[in-house]
């Protein structure tokens, strides 16, 4: 039987590594990236002694640099030849106020989150285009369903995730290539670590694993292949509908008020 080939960006790691576990688990054939050489080491290990599938990984690529996802789509193409499966994972955050921040970390976020993730759809579309198949998963956040303060730049980003990926679904949704929008909230992995988010915000938000919030993911894929976002948690889906009927002016300072640094 063919491979099919699924590419995982920041797998190494959280959400990314729970997607490349539950997909070796379901057959498939993995591209597995991130920077950290050593963690994608051992995952691609422990991958291909647990499952019987082929895992290749692609080493310290940084998709903060402008070249990556070029080069990486054309070593995922001399690999795999085609990748059926791009998930767009890798992303962090930073906390505080924004002025306070460094520069250069504002801006590797937003090439990361942002610009990284547009390229690398981009590149890996014309192969499913034609086709007529393949599916693009990004992962947003529930941050990004409104401003947030002290997370103003993050919460940006998956703004853009979450809009590019409802327009990008609505043109290709005839073209028998799927777009999905993962939009997780408060999950435990080294995300907020990494942010400086030193704790939790205020409100009691259920804390998912990143196998929970993968299982979930795909279950919706499989069940509702036509619909785009996919939330998981009943709380962050009713947090998606209530913002979407408050006047953003006031929620914006709600999200300000249980963000506020101490
Ligand atoms: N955890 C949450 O609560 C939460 C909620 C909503 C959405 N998300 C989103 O979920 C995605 C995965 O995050 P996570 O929670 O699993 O956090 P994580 O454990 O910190 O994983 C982030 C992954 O992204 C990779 N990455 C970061 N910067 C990179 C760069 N410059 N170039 C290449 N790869 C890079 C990391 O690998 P290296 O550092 O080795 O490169 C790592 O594999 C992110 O897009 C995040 O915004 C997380």
């Amino acid at each position: 039987m063919e491979a099919r080939w699924a590419l995982i960006t920041g797998a190494n790691s959280g959400i990314g590594e729970a997607f490349a576990r539950a997909l070796a688990a379901r057959g498939w054939s993995l591209l597995l990236t991130a920077r950290d050489e050593g963690r994608l080491a051992d995952l691609t290990r422990a991958l291909t002694q647990t499952y019987p599938t082929q895992v290749f990984a692609y080493r310290s690529a940084d998709l903060a640099d402008p070249a990556t996802p070029l080069h990486l789509a054309e070593w995922a193409a001399q690999t795999a030849g085609f990748v059926e499966f791009l998930v767009n994972n890798a992303g962090f955050g930073s906390f505080g106020p924004f002025y306070e921040l460094p520069a250069d970390r504002e801006v590797e976020m937003v090439r990361v989150n942002v610009e990284a993730l547009t390229e690398l759809t981009y590149r890996f579309l014309p192969p499913m285009l034609e086709r007529g198949r393949g599916t693009v998963l990004l992962v947003g956040s529930v941050a990004g369903f409104q401003p947030v303060p002290y997370m103003t730049t993050y919460a940006a980003t998956k703004t853009y995730v979450e809009r590019f990926g409802l327009a990008l679904w609505y043109e290709l949704r005839r073209r028998g290539v799927r777009v999905y929008v993962l939009a997780p909230g408060y999950t435990a992995t080294r995300f907020h670590e990494r942010a400086r988010m030193s704790r939790r915000p205020p409100f009691r938000t259920p804390v998912a694993t990143p196998e929970s919030v993968v299982a979930e993911c795909l279950r919706q894929m499989e069940r509702r292949p036509d619909r785009c976002l996919i939330v998981p948690g009943w709380t962050n889906r009713l947090m998606y509908r209530l913002v979407r009927w408050v006047p953003l002016s006031l929620v914006v300072r709600a999200a300000g008020a249980m963000y506020r640094s101490r």
